[in-house]
Protein backbone atom coordinates (compact mmCIF):
# COMPACT_ATOMS: atom_id res chain seq x y z
CA UNK A 1 0.00 0.00 0.00
CA UNK A 2 1.27 3.42 -0.59
CA UNK A 3 1.52 5.71 2.02
CA UNK A 4 -0.77 8.90 1.38
CA UNK A 5 0.72 12.40 1.77
CA UNK A 6 1.21 13.99 5.06
CA UNK A 7 -1.78 16.34 4.65
CA UNK A 8 -3.84 13.25 3.89
CA UNK A 9 -3.24 10.78 6.80
CA UNK A 10 -5.77 10.25 9.50
CA UNK A 11 -3.93 10.02 12.36
CA UNK A 12 -6.13 8.43 14.62
CA UNK A 13 -6.92 5.64 12.33
CA UNK A 14 -5.79 1.90 13.19
CA UNK A 15 -4.24 1.41 10.19
CA UNK A 16 -1.91 4.80 10.29
CA UNK A 17 -1.04 4.14 14.10
CA UNK A 18 0.01 0.23 13.50
CA UNK A 19 2.11 1.50 10.50
CA UNK A 20 3.55 3.74 13.02
CA UNK A 21 4.06 1.59 15.51
CA UNK A 22 5.89 -0.75 13.33
CA UNK A 23 8.20 1.51 11.83
CA UNK A 24 8.42 3.38 15.12
CA UNK A 25 8.96 1.12 17.74
CA UNK A 26 10.66 3.50 19.98
CA UNK A 27 7.52 5.76 20.26
CA UNK A 28 5.45 2.97 21.39
CA UNK A 29 6.57 3.55 24.88
CA UNK A 30 5.63 7.13 24.56
CA UNK A 31 1.91 6.33 22.95
CA UNK A 32 1.04 4.67 25.38
CA UNK A 33 1.95 6.60 27.92
CA UNK A 34 0.30 9.36 26.31
CA UNK A 35 -3.03 7.21 26.02
CA UNK A 36 -2.62 6.67 29.95
CA UNK A 37 -2.28 9.96 30.58
CA UNK A 38 -5.50 10.82 28.23
CA UNK A 39 -8.09 8.71 29.96
CA UNK A 40 -6.73 10.33 33.35
CA UNK A 41 -7.69 13.83 32.91
CA UNK A 42 -10.28 13.18 30.70
CA UNK A 43 -11.57 11.69 33.83
CA UNK A 44 -10.65 14.49 35.81
CA UNK A 45 -11.66 17.40 33.33
CA UNK A 46 -15.25 17.88 31.84
CA UNK A 47 -14.13 20.83 29.29
CA UNK A 48 -11.35 20.77 26.70
CA UNK A 49 -9.56 23.76 28.69
CA UNK A 50 -9.36 22.40 31.70
CA UNK A 51 -7.90 18.98 30.18
CA UNK A 52 -5.61 20.89 28.18
CA UNK A 53 -4.16 23.36 30.98
CA UNK A 54 -3.22 19.70 32.65
CA UNK A 55 -1.65 18.48 29.50
CA UNK A 56 0.36 21.63 29.81
CA UNK A 57 0.58 21.21 33.30
CA UNK A 58 2.17 18.10 32.97
CA UNK A 59 4.54 19.12 30.24
CA UNK A 60 5.62 22.19 31.50
CA UNK A 61 7.03 20.69 34.33
CA UNK A 62 9.55 18.47 32.47
CA UNK A 63 10.36 21.64 30.04
CA UNK A 64 8.50 24.40 29.21
CA UNK A 65 10.36 24.63 25.92
CA UNK A 66 9.37 21.17 25.01
CA UNK A 67 6.00 21.93 26.51
CA UNK A 68 5.15 24.08 23.60
CA UNK A 69 6.41 22.12 21.21
CA UNK A 70 10.58 22.60 20.87
CA UNK A 71 12.41 19.62 22.53
CA UNK A 72 15.84 21.48 22.45
CA UNK A 73 16.46 25.20 23.57
CA UNK A 74 18.01 25.62 19.70
CA UNK A 75 14.82 24.86 18.24
CA UNK A 76 13.08 27.31 20.83
CA UNK A 77 14.79 29.87 19.36
CA UNK A 78 14.48 28.97 15.90
CA UNK A 79 10.99 28.53 16.08
CA UNK A 80 10.03 31.69 17.74
CA UNK A 81 12.52 33.65 15.09
CA UNK A 82 10.05 32.24 12.24
CA UNK A 83 7.25 33.15 14.03
CA UNK A 84 8.99 36.80 13.92
CA UNK A 85 10.45 37.24 10.69
CA UNK A 86 7.61 36.10 8.95
CA UNK A 87 5.34 38.51 10.54
CA UNK A 88 8.01 40.93 10.55
CA UNK A 89 7.79 40.38 6.67
CA UNK A 90 3.89 40.58 6.66
CA UNK A 91 2.97 43.40 7.99
CA UNK A 92 4.49 44.22 11.47
CA UNK A 93 5.47 47.69 12.61
CA UNK A 94 6.77 48.75 16.29
CA UNK A 95 3.70 50.84 16.86
CA UNK A 96 1.53 47.80 16.68
CA UNK A 97 -0.85 46.64 19.32
CA UNK A 98 -0.45 42.86 19.63
CA UNK A 99 -2.52 40.04 20.79
CA UNK A 100 -0.97 36.76 21.21
CA UNK A 101 -3.88 34.00 22.13
CA UNK A 102 -1.60 30.84 23.32
CA UNK A 103 1.32 32.67 24.15
CA UNK A 104 3.17 30.12 26.27
CA UNK A 105 6.42 30.78 27.30
CA UNK A 106 6.79 33.63 24.65
CA UNK A 107 9.01 31.58 22.27
CA UNK A 108 7.98 33.93 19.54
CA UNK A 109 6.71 36.30 22.11
CA UNK A 110 9.90 37.99 23.57
CA UNK A 111 11.12 39.34 19.88
CA UNK A 112 7.88 40.58 19.42
CA UNK A 113 7.88 42.58 22.98
CA UNK A 114 11.46 43.42 22.10
CA UNK A 115 10.26 44.74 18.79
CA UNK A 116 7.41 46.80 19.58
CA UNK A 117 6.66 50.02 21.93
CA UNK A 118 6.41 49.60 25.47
CA UNK A 119 3.15 48.59 26.58
CA UNK A 120 2.03 47.20 22.90
CA UNK A 121 2.13 43.73 23.47
CA UNK A 122 -0.57 41.47 25.33
CA UNK A 123 -0.33 37.58 25.90
CA UNK A 124 -2.92 35.57 26.91
CA UNK A 125 -3.20 32.22 28.12
CA UNK A 126 -5.29 29.44 29.70
CA UNK A 127 -2.43 27.60 31.42
CA UNK A 128 -0.25 29.14 34.26
CA UNK A 129 2.52 27.18 34.48
CA UNK A 130 3.78 28.24 30.67
CA UNK A 131 2.65 31.74 32.06
CA UNK A 132 5.12 31.59 35.16
CA UNK A 133 7.83 30.38 32.46
CA UNK A 134 6.59 33.17 30.27
CA UNK A 135 7.58 35.69 33.04
CA UNK A 136 11.26 34.07 33.25
CA UNK A 137 11.95 34.43 29.64
CA UNK A 138 10.59 38.16 29.97
CA UNK A 139 13.54 38.04 32.65
CA UNK A 140 16.13 36.65 30.88
CA UNK A 141 15.98 38.45 27.60
CA UNK A 142 15.73 41.63 30.32
CA UNK A 143 12.42 42.61 28.47
CA UNK A 144 11.03 44.53 32.08
CA UNK A 145 10.83 48.14 30.84
CA UNK A 146 8.88 47.58 27.33
CA UNK A 147 6.07 46.48 30.12
CA UNK A 148 4.15 43.52 28.08
CA UNK A 149 0.92 42.23 29.78
CA UNK A 150 0.85 38.32 30.05
CA UNK A 151 -2.89 37.15 31.89
CA UNK A 152 -4.53 33.81 31.76
CA UNK A 153 -7.38 33.26 30.60
CA UNK A 154 -10.32 30.46 30.79
CA UNK A 155 -11.81 30.79 27.67
CA UNK A 156 -11.70 33.09 24.91
CA UNK A 157 -14.51 35.53 25.03
CA UNK A 158 -12.19 38.28 25.43
CA UNK A 159 -14.02 40.46 26.85
CA UNK A 160 -11.98 41.96 29.51
CA UNK A 161 -10.30 43.29 26.60
CA UNK A 162 -10.57 46.56 24.40
CA UNK A 163 -13.16 47.49 21.83
CA UNK A 164 -10.98 47.90 18.59
CA UNK A 165 -7.63 47.92 20.12
CA UNK A 166 -5.58 45.29 18.71
CA UNK A 167 -4.11 46.06 15.09
CA UNK A 168 -2.44 42.27 15.06
CA UNK A 169 -3.83 39.27 16.75
CA UNK A 170 -1.37 36.32 16.38
CA UNK A 171 -2.09 32.65 17.86
CA UNK A 172 0.50 30.12 16.38
CA UNK A 173 0.43 26.46 17.45
CA UNK A 174 -2.94 26.96 19.18
CA UNK A 175 -5.80 26.02 16.61
CA UNK A 176 -3.92 22.78 16.14
CA UNK A 177 -4.49 21.68 19.69
CA UNK A 178 -7.99 23.32 19.95
CA UNK A 179 -11.34 21.45 19.40
CA UNK A 180 -13.55 23.25 16.75
CA UNK A 181 -15.89 24.91 19.30
CA UNK A 182 -13.01 26.84 20.73
CA UNK A 183 -12.06 28.01 17.56
CA UNK A 184 -15.30 29.00 17.14
CA UNK A 185 -15.63 30.85 20.17
CA UNK A 186 -12.23 32.61 19.29
CA UNK A 187 -13.57 34.14 15.85
CA UNK A 188 -16.90 34.52 17.12
CA UNK A 189 -15.10 37.29 19.39
CA UNK A 190 -12.18 38.44 18.08
CA UNK A 191 -14.00 40.86 16.08
CA UNK A 192 -14.61 42.96 18.79
CA UNK A 193 -11.07 43.47 20.00
CA UNK A 194 -9.42 43.90 16.34
CA UNK A 195 -9.32 47.37 14.99
CA UNK A 196 -10.89 47.70 11.84
CA UNK A 197 -7.71 47.78 9.86
CA UNK A 198 -6.33 44.55 11.71
CA UNK A 199 -5.34 41.23 11.01
CA UNK A 200 -5.46 37.55 12.99
CA UNK A 201 -3.17 35.19 11.70
CA UNK A 202 -3.66 32.03 12.91
CA UNK A 203 -1.88 28.53 12.37
CA UNK A 204 -3.65 24.85 11.82
CA UNK A 205 -2.37 21.22 11.39
CA UNK A 206 -4.12 20.57 7.72
CA UNK A 207 -5.43 17.71 6.78
CA UNK A 208 -6.75 17.11 3.01
CA UNK A 209 -8.55 14.23 4.33
CA UNK A 210 -11.34 13.45 7.21
CA UNK A 211 -10.41 15.86 9.99
CA UNK A 212 -9.65 14.06 13.17
CA UNK A 213 -7.69 14.85 16.55
CA UNK A 214 -5.52 12.32 18.18
CA UNK A 215 -5.55 12.24 22.14
CA UNK A 216 -7.34 15.15 22.41
CA UNK A 217 -3.95 17.10 21.77
CA UNK A 218 -3.54 17.44 17.65
CA UNK A 219 -6.15 18.46 15.53
CA UNK A 220 -6.83 18.15 11.90
CA UNK A 221 -8.96 20.56 9.81
CA UNK A 222 -9.28 21.09 5.75
CA UNK A 223 -8.92 24.45 5.22
CA UNK A 224 -12.10 25.74 4.18
CA UNK A 225 -13.82 24.04 7.37
CA UNK A 226 -11.76 27.15 8.65
CA UNK A 227 -12.06 29.84 6.11
CA UNK A 228 -15.43 29.19 6.19
CA UNK A 229 -15.75 29.66 10.04
CA UNK A 230 -14.23 32.79 10.08
CA UNK A 231 -16.40 34.30 7.09
CA UNK A 232 -19.65 33.26 8.90
CA UNK A 233 -18.20 35.54 11.68
CA UNK A 234 -18.04 38.62 8.78
CA UNK A 235 -13.75 37.87 8.35
CA UNK A 236 -12.46 37.59 4.71
CA UNK A 237 -9.84 34.48 4.94
CA UNK A 238 -6.65 33.94 3.31
CA UNK A 239 -4.59 31.14 3.02
CA UNK A 240 -1.58 32.20 3.34
CA UNK A 241 1.12 30.24 0.28
CA UNK A 242 4.09 31.41 1.38
CA UNK A 243 4.07 30.18 4.68
CA UNK A 244 4.12 26.65 2.91
CA UNK A 245 7.69 27.11 1.74
CA UNK A 246 8.75 27.28 5.73
CA UNK A 247 10.45 24.25 7.41
CA UNK A 248 6.89 24.01 9.77
CA UNK A 249 4.89 21.33 9.83
CA UNK A 250 1.31 23.63 9.80
CA UNK A 251 -0.37 25.95 7.80
CA UNK A 252 -1.58 29.63 8.31
CA UNK A 253 -4.55 31.93 7.40
CA UNK A 254 -4.76 35.86 7.75
CA UNK A 255 -8.32 37.34 8.62
CA UNK A 256 -9.07 40.49 8.60
CA UNK A 257 -12.58 42.58 8.89
CA UNK A 258 -14.47 42.18 5.80
CA UNK A 259 -14.58 45.76 4.43
CA UNK A 260 -10.98 45.70 4.90
C1 LIG B 1 2.11 24.73 21.28
S1 LIG B 1 1.99 26.03 22.43
C2 LIG B 1 2.47 27.43 21.44
C3 LIG B 1 2.83 28.63 22.27
C4 LIG B 1 3.26 29.85 21.48
N1 LIG B 1 2.20 30.33 20.62
C5 LIG B 1 4.48 29.51 20.68
O1 LIG B 1 4.43 29.45 19.44
O2 LIG B 1 5.49 29.24 21.30
C6 LIG B 1 0.22 26.27 22.59
C7 LIG B 1 -0.12 27.26 23.70
O3 LIG B 1 -1.50 27.60 23.59
C8 LIG B 1 -2.09 27.55 24.85
N2 LIG B 1 -3.51 27.28 24.63
C9 LIG B 1 -4.09 26.13 24.23
N3 LIG B 1 -5.42 26.30 24.11
C10 LIG B 1 -5.67 27.59 24.41
C11 LIG B 1 -6.85 28.38 24.47
N4 LIG B 1 -8.04 27.86 24.18
N5 LIG B 1 -6.75 29.67 24.82
C12 LIG B 1 -5.54 30.23 25.11
N6 LIG B 1 -4.38 29.52 25.10
C13 LIG B 1 -4.44 28.23 24.75
C14 LIG B 1 -1.34 26.46 25.60
O4 LIG B 1 -1.46 26.58 26.99
C15 LIG B 1 0.08 26.69 25.09
O5 LIG B 1 0.78 27.61 25.89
Amino acid sequence: MTKPPPTSRNRASLTYKLRYAAQNPDKIKIYLSRMARDLKFRAAHRSHVAYYRAVMRSDAAKSPEAAVGSPTRERWLKLGQMQFDYLLQHGLKPDDRMLEIGCGNLRAGWRFIDYLDPGNYYGIDISPDILLAAQHTLVHQELQDKLPHLSLVDDLKLHFLPAQHFTVVHAHSVFSHSPIEVIDECLANVGRVLAPDGFFDFTFDRTEGTEHHVLREDFYYRTETLTGLAERHGFKARFMDDWEQLPHGQSKIRVTNSGR
